[in-house]
């Protein structure tokens, strides 16, 4: 401290000098390329109709214990009338083992915790595929990690079919027909238009994964044309893109039957109320997907059981899914890793670059019992700036000085070049597996262009002189630069995810490389949940956050990538008179994703992209800090797990590896179902029956 204090005078007393040559100097640098790191399979890639198709078939199948259980007793209709008129068919061509057998557990391990089942008003339900195996939705992108490039559009999946009007503007969805909530009510387009109306429209109600009426383009409509019909509006023409946004997570419709009568336009509930009632504790929660919460026991345990409406079959006629019931341990995502190489857990998605070493030796005996595969490098870490001067997240007047820092772009800079990436890396994981990450689209990507990618490499001795620059200044000497005119000490809290070990390393790292630069950096580590309502409400001056798929397939998740609405970006939001108070690349960035979003034409959002890159690797929109491969860790004994399928692209790999096809072989089969040959319950009831 006392060392770094007398540099920092010296540093000020050259100020005129140092400031200067700053600013003639070019601080961008030669990007090296990521270490060589090859993905160890690669998908087969195939088009959407080799995958899936919707048709009736002349006779369907479900588990013996089922029919002899429910239906010969009469509690259940026949498998044929609980399905619809023409379930979703997944081929046997794309299942990498073919048609499979009834039975077992998939044993998940999550280090989130249930908040509730009311995902439609924002609860989350503890992450690592809980609610992406609940949830259906109008489309679905996880598999298109194997779909072919030139044939990218997302799959059908509660929409079964799709038309555009002649003009573009309009777009004419199918529903599928006849299908059914995990309790026997029809699904149709009134759980849709509650979803749009009283959910996406209704700004006091924010939906899990985000969904704002900007998801779905601004002026956009819907409307329902008859039970199996809905129309959508565009004020652009053809936007094809939106069909992604209509995949997980941002357009998932919840039971209306269930969720309505507690919505405040239809009750005395008030918006708190809606959003809590359907705490964990409330069992079989209706879904449309593959498994149902049956049991939850706090820190220990949610367990799901096969939805017997579930309305998916494989080509012969078994209804699916093949997997019995899903467990999900509430443990912590570490365990995750070490559980699933142990054999005691079934499923990981090795993401923290600590336990990668580990993992990997393990894994690499014979005897191991589950298979490690890695692919792309698509998990990636940024510290965003809190760039709202205009009262997102209501800051004190020490807040609100640190949010005007954030928004000059010599202090960006500054705190961009005094982080030393390449240590930050080796610090998580020494090897092949971290690269140096500047900002924006992750390399190796498919809109990612390393001429548009400006990098201003580690340089302490100019970001201090930037600092300098624009008056912070040690006044006091205490080792911390105040604010101009004699102010305070600069001191900027950092808010990070303290569910994830990788999450705070980089956060203690960036603290660590500030104090040099005269920045004193204040940790603000939270459990999860409140790590979300906390980015959610504003309330932090900096962040470390894994990104999400727009950084990675950039087609997913578009509208994230700016402030294209009032709640859209991860760090910048409208204050308190409800505009967002953009900066003027800023806008440019809204005006690029904004155009990407109207355009259809390849070559035009290449270019696009590249701008996108441009503009925000040299305005250090955020700061890129790593970015590494993931590896999916998955017990052997588990069949139809796709070649290549990725953690991270699209979707995580809980949707990638499509779970309802997956099946375990009678011979491979655990004894592990908790309650076997039962069937969830009467929603709100006390769980399987
Ligand atoms: C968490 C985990 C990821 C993945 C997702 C699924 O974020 O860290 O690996 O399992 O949940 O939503």
């Amino acid at each position: 401290m006392k060392k770094h204090a007398y540099a920092l005078g010296g540093a000020g007393l050259m100020l005129g000098i140092s400031l200067l040559a700053v600013q003639a100097q070019d601080l961008t640098g030669e990007l090296p390329d990521p270490p060589e790191f090859s993905a160890q399979s690669e998908p087969n890639f195939v088009s959407v109709s080799d995958i899936q198709e919707y048709k009736a078939l002349p006779e369907y199948h479900e588990p013996d214990w089922v029919t002899a259980k429910y239906v010969e007793a009469g509690t259940l209709p026949p498998v044929a009338e609980r399905l619809p008129k023409e379930p979703l068919v997944f081929k046997t061509g794309d299942m990498p083992d073919g048609i499979g057998v009834y039975g077992d557990v998939m044993r998940h391990v999550i280090g989130g915790r249930p908040e509730g089942w009311n995902y439609t008003a924002g609860q989350n339900q503890g992450w690592g595929g809980i609610d992406i195996g609940l949830s259906e939705c109008l489309t679905r992108t996880g598999p298109l990690f194997e779909v072919k490039a030139d044939e990218l559009e997302p799959l059908p999946n509660l929409a079964k079919s799709w038309e555009w009007s002649e003009d573009g503007h309009e777009l004419t969805m199918h529903l599928i027909e006849g299908a059914k909530w995990s309790d026997g009510d029809p699904f149709d387009a009134d759980d849709v238009m509650f979803y749009w109306n009283d959910a996406i429209m209704d700004s006091n109600v924010s939906p899990l994964n985000g969904g704002t009426p900007e998801t779905f383009g601004v002026g956009t409509t819907l409307e329902a044309l008859d039970p199996y019909t809905i129309k959508w509006t565009f004020k652009e023409v053809r936007p094809t893109q939106y069909l992604y946004a209509m995949a997980y997570g941002t357009f998932c419709p919840g039971p209306s039957h269930i969720l309505k009568p507690q919505h405040p336009k239809y009750s005395d509930n008030t918006y708190e109320q809606f959003k809590n009632a359907f705490p964990p504790e409330y069992m079989n929660m209706p879904v449309m997907g593959a498994w149902v919460p049956v049991e939850y026991r706090p820190d220990d345990i949610v367990v799901m059981r096969r939805n017997p409406y579930y309305w998916k079959v494989d080509e012969n006629g078994n209804q699916l899914p093949y997997l019995n019931e899903m467990h999900y341990r509430l443990s912590t995502w570490a365990d995750r890793d070490v559980q699933a190489v142990a054999g005691s857990g079934d499923f990981s998605n090795l993401e923290q670059a600590e336990s990668y070493v580990e993992a990997l030796k393990r894994s690499a005996e014979d005897s191991a019992p589950a298979r490690l595969q890695f692919g792309a490098r698509t998990i990636g870490y940024a510290l965003e700036f809190n760039l709202s001067a205009n009262g997102w997240g209501e800051p004190d007047a020490r807040g609100q000085a640190i949010h005007e820092l954030n928004r000059n772009l010599d202090f960006r800079k500054a705190v961009s070049i005094a982080i030393d990436r390449q240590r930050l890396g080796d610090s998580l994981v020494r090897g092949p597996f971290t690269a140096i990450y500047p900002g924006g689209l992750y390399a190796g990507t498919a809109f990612y262009d390393k001429a548009s990618t400006v990098y201003y490499p580690y340089n302490l001795d100019a970001a201090n002189a930037l600092l300098d620059g624009i008056g912070l200044i040690d006044t006091d000497g205490n080792g911390v630069r105040n604010l101009p005119d004699g102010g305070a000490d600069v001191e900027i809290t950092l808010l990070a995810n303290t569910d994830y070990a990788t999450d705070t390393n980089l956060a203690e790292g960036v603290i660590a490389m500030m104090e040099p630069l005269g920045l004193r950096v204040i940790a603000n580590f939270q459990q999860g949940t409140s790590r979300d309502d906390m980015q959610q409400a504003g309330q932090f001056d900096w962040h470390v956050r894994r990104q999400g798929a727009e950084m990675v397939s950039v087609v997913q998740g578009t509208t994230f990538l700016a402030p294209t609405g009032p709640q859209t970006s991860y760090f910048h939001r409208a204050g308190t008179d409800g505009t967002v108070d953009t900066l003027p690349f800023e806008q440019e960035l809204v005006d690029t994703v904004n155009a990407f979003v109207a355009t259809s034409d390849n070559a035009e959002r290449a270019e696009l992209m590249k701008t996108f890159q441009h503009v925000f690797t040299e305005n250090v929109y955020s700061v890129g800090l790593t970015q590494y491969p993931g590896a999916l860790i998955i017990n052997k004994r588990f069949a139809n797990i796709p070649a290549g399928a990725p953690i991270f692209m699209f979707n995580w790999a809980e949707d990638n590896i499509i779970r309802e096809r997956v099946y375990v072989p009678e011979d491979k089969q655990g004894d592990y179902e908790l309650h076997p040959e039962t069937l969830p319950g009467a929603p709100g009831g006390a769980g399987p029956v």
